[in-house]
C-alpha cells in the first residue's frame, strides 16, 4: 500500500455522499510541495464547493468530519479558502520504516488485482543501423515492464521487430545489384549496411531531385508573402503582427535550411564520379526496390533465400545491442510472422463491413477522419496496419491482455490512433490499448540529433561513447581521493562501463517522455544534478559508511534496533523512504518513468541534508547510531531498487 493510495481509500469514501465523480476530487490529493502546509494536501474543496454551490470551507470540513485519519495523521486541518493540510503521525512513518528494515520489498506490496500486460517497445526496423533514436523506446518500455512487474503484475514483452518492410526489399536490391562478395563473406552486416545506405542515397537522391524545385518554389513564395506582410505591417507593427511576422521569418529560415540540407546531399552525389554514374543507371530505383518488397512477400524463392540469410546477422547485430543494454524481451516476434494471416485480416473486416474498397485499395473509413486507414494497396501490397490488426488479434488469442502498451514515437500517434479505433470495431472493448508516445532526441542545434555528416547516430558509437567519458570521470575522481587511487584498471573499465550505460538510460528516462530533449554527454554524466552518475555515486556514498564503521548490515537489519525520528532532516528521510510505493504508483499512473527518477532525486536531496546535519557513526548515543545507520541502509536500498526498476546498476565503489 502507498500512503497516497491509503489517503486517497479513505477520501473516496468521504467524497461519495457529495458527488458521483469523486475521482476528480481524489485526482487533488497530493503531496504537498511545501512541508510547512503538511506532508499531503487535498485541494479538492474549491471546484466541489462551486459544483455544490457551497462554501469550500464548509465542504472542506464536512469532509474532514466525515474522514478516519487519527491512526495516520497527527493533523488535518483546513486553511485558507478551503485547502486540507494533512501531516502524518511521526510514529505511523517510523512503523513503516521499521517494517520496511527486513522486508525485501521495502514496504511495497503487490498489487491485490494484477493483470496482464503486453508491452511493445524497441521494435527496430532491422536491416538498418539502430540508431539513437532507438534508445527511447527500449529503455522506457524495459523499465515499465520492470516496474510492472515489480507490483505483481504479468507482463509480456513483446519485440515487433520490422523484418519484413521496404528495408530489406532495399538490401535485396542493393545484394543484386551492389554487392561485394568478399566483403559479404568477411563481415556481412557491415556490407548488407554499406548496401543499405549506399540505396536509400540513392534513392533519397531521385527524390530529391523531384523535390528540390518545389521547395524552392515555396521558398520563393514565402519570401514573397513574407516581404508583403513586412509592408502591411509598417514601422510600428502590434504585438499579434510581430508575433506572425516572426512565425513567418522562423518558416523561411527552415525553408532555407531544408533546401541548403537538400542540395547538399544531391551535390554529394553529383560531385562523386562513381555515385553519379550509379543514380544514373538506376534512375527507377524507387520503383525497383518495391518489386522487391513485393517479390518477398509474394514468396519469391530467391528472394526469401535470401531474406533468411540476411535475416539471422541482423538479429544477431541487434541482441548485441540489447545485452549491453541489459534488455531482454519474451518474444520477439516480428512483423514476418503475420504474414500468413494478412489476408484473412483484411477478409474480416471487409466482411463485417468495418474495411472498404475505394479505387482497388482497401481501408477502413473512421469516423470524423479525412483519410482511411489503408488495409490493402491497389497493387494487393499489405500495409503496416494491416500486420499490427493481426499482431492484436494474435496477443488477444493467445496472451489475453488486460492492456497493451505501445512504446513508439509521437509521429505514429495517428497510426495508433486509427489501429486503437479498428480494434474496437473488431468487438475488443475491454483491453486498455496505449500509445506511450515519446518526443525526439536532439542535438545542441535543437534538430533531431545527427553527425556531423548528417547521418543519423548509430547507438553502438553512442554507447562506445559514453563509456569512454565515464572511464574519464572514474580515473579521474580515483585518482583525487585522500588517500591514492583505490581502484584496478579492471575495475576502472567495469564501473565505467556501468556508469556509460546507466547515464545514457537514465538521461532518457528521466525526461518527461512526451517531451524532445537535448542529448548531451556532458549533462548526462555530471556529477551534480539529477543523473545517474550523481544518483549512482549518492547510492555508493552510503555504502561507503558501512565500510568505514565496520557495520555488518545483516546483523544491523536482524537487530531489532529501532528508527528514530528526532530532527526534521532525519523525519523528511524517513518519509521520503517511506513514499517509494507511491512514486512508482505515479510512475505507473500514465506510463511516466520520470516519476521515479525524480523521487529518486528528491530521496538523494534528503539524504544529503541528513548527512550534512545528522552525524551517523559519531552520533551522540549508540541507539541513535543504530537509528540513522538504519536509514543509510533503507536509503541505500530504495535507490539500489529504484534504479533496477528503471534498468540500472548501481556501482559499490566509484
Ligand atoms: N518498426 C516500427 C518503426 O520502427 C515500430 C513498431 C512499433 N510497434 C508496432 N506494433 N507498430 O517505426
Amino acid at each position: 500500500m502507498s500512503i497516497l493510495s491509503e489517503l486517497k481509500q479513505r477520501f473516496a469514501a468521504a467524497l461519495a455522499p457529495l458527488t458521483d465523480k469523486p475521482d476528480d476530487g481524489l485526482d487533488m490529493v497530493r503531496q504537498s510541495q511545501d512541508p510547512r502546509f503538511g506532508d499531503y494536501q487535498a485541494n479538492f474543496a474549491m471546484s466541489l464547493g462551486k459544483q455544490l454551490g457551497r462554501p469550500p470551507r464548509e465542504v472542506a470540513t464536512e469532509v474532514l468530519g466525515q474522514l478516519e485519519l487519527g491512526d495516520l495523521c497527527e493533523s488535518a486541518e483546513v486553511a485558507g479558502p478551503g485547502f486540507i493540510n494533512l501531516r502524518l503521525h511521526d510514529a505511523w512513518i517510523t512503523s513503516q520504516l521499521q517494517a520496511a528494515v527486513t522486508d525485501e520489498r521495502l514496504g511495497v506490496a503487490e498489487v491485490e488485482r494484477p493483470r496482464t500486460y503486453v508491452i511493445d517497445y524497441s521494435a527496430p526496423n532491422v536491416a538498418k543501423p539502430m540508431h539513437v533514436g532507438h534508445i527511447r523506446s527500449t529503455v522506457i518500455g524495459d523499465a515499465l515492464g520492470r516496474m510492472l512487474r515489480f507490483l505483481g503484475h504479468r507482463v509480456i514483452s513483446d519485440n515487433h521487430i520490422g523484418d519484413w518492410g521496404t528495408q530489406f526489399g532495399m538490401i535485396l536490391y542493393g545484394f543484386h545489384h551492389f554487392r561485394d562478395d568478399e566483403a559479404y563473406r568477411g563481415a556481412p552486416v557491415v556490407e548488407l549496411a554499406r548496401l543499405y545506405r549506399l540505396v536509400r542515397q540513392l534513392i533519397d537522391y531521385h527524390q530529391g531531385k523531384v523535390k528540390l524545385p518545389k521547395l524552392q518554389e515555396r521558398l520563393a513564395q514565402q519570401t514573397a508573402n513574407l516581404e508583403d506582410q513586412r509592408k502591411a505591417a509598417g514601422p510600428s507593427p502590434d504585438k499579434a503582427t510581430k508575433k506572425a511576422l516572426r512565425r513567418a521569418e522562423a518558416e523561411v529560415g527552415r525553408l532555407g535550411d531544408e533546401i541548403d540540407a537538400l542540395a547538399a546531399k544531391l551535390k554529394a552525389v553529383d560531385d562523386d564520379p562513381a555515385l553519379a554514374r550509379l543514380a544514373a543507371e538506376h534512375a527507377d530505383i524507387d520503383r525497383a526496390v518495391l518489386v522487391e518488397t513485393a517479390k518477398l512477400h509474394a514468396g519469391d524463392e530467391g528472394n526469401l533465400r535470401l531474406w533468411k540469410e540476411f535475416l539471422p546477422c541482423c538479429l544477431d547485430e541487434i541482441q548485441r545491442l540489447y545485452d549491453r543494454l541489459g534488455v531482454t524481451f519474451d518474444h520477439a516476434l516480428g512483423e514476418s510472422f503475420y504474414n500468413e494471416w494478412l489476408p484473412g485480416v483484411v477478409e474480416k473486416l471487409l466482411a463485417r463491413g468495418i474495411a472498404q474498397e475505394s479505387n482497388g485499395a482497401i481501408g477502413v473509413f473512421l469516423p470524423g477522419q479525412d483519410v482511411p486507414m489503408l488495409i490493402r494497396k491497389q497493387d494487393g501490397a499489405f500495409l503496416y496496419a494491416t500486420t499490427d490488426l493481426a499482431t492484436v488479434e494474435y496477443r488477444m488469442k493467445h496472451w489475453k491482455p488486460d492492456a497493451i502498451l505501445y512504446v513508439v514515437d509521437h509521429r505514429q500517434s495517428m497510426h495508433f490512433e486509427h489501429l486503437f479505433a479498428t480494434v474496437r470495431l473488431l468487438g475488443y472493448r475491454d483491453v486498455e490499448l496505449e500509445h506511450i508516445s515519446f518526443g525526439t532526441v536532439l542535438g545542441n542545434d535543437n534538430r533531431p540529433f545527427k553527425t556531423r555528416s548528417g547521418d543519423t547516430v548509430g547507438l553502438e558509437g553512442l554507447l562506445d561513447e559514453a563509456i569512454s567519458r565515464a572511464g574519464q570521470i572514474v580515473e579521474t575522481n580515483d585518482d583525487a581521493k585522500p588517500n591514492g587511487p583505490e581502484l584496478s584498471a579492471d575495475q576502472r573499465q567495469r564501473i565505467a562501463e556501468r556508469v556509460g550505460i546507466a547515464a545514457l538510460k537514465y538521461a532518457d528516462l528521466s525526461q518527461n517522455r512526451t517531451s524532445d530533449y537535448v542529448f548531451s554527454y556532458d549533462k548526462m554524466l555530471a556529477m551534480n544534478g539529477n543523473t545517474a552518475t550523481y544518483m549512482q555515486y549518492a547510492y555508493a556514498r552510503v555504502r561507503s559508511i558501512f565500510a568505514r564503521g565496520g557495520v555488518d548490515v545483516d546483523a544491523l537489519r536482524r537487530s531489532g534496533a529501532k528508527v528514530v525520528l528526532n530532527t526534521p532532516a532525519e523525519r523528511a528521510l524517513g518519509l521520503a523512504i517511506v513514499r517509494f510505493g507511491e512514486a512508482i504508483d505515479l510512475a505507473l499512473l500514465d506510463y511516466r518513468p520520470n516519476q521515479l527518477t525524480s523521487y529518486l532525486f528528491e530521496l538523494a536531496g534528503c539524504y544529503s541534508t541528513f548527512f550534512e546535519q545528522c552525524p551517523v557513526l559519531k552520533a551522540e548515543t549508540g541507539a541513535l547510531r543504530q537509528s540513522r545507520l538504519l536509514l543509510c541502509d533503507l536509503t541505500a536500498r530504495v535507490i539500489r531498487k529504484g534504479l533496477d526498476l528503471l534498468g540500472i546498476d548501481v556501482v559499490e565503489k566509484m
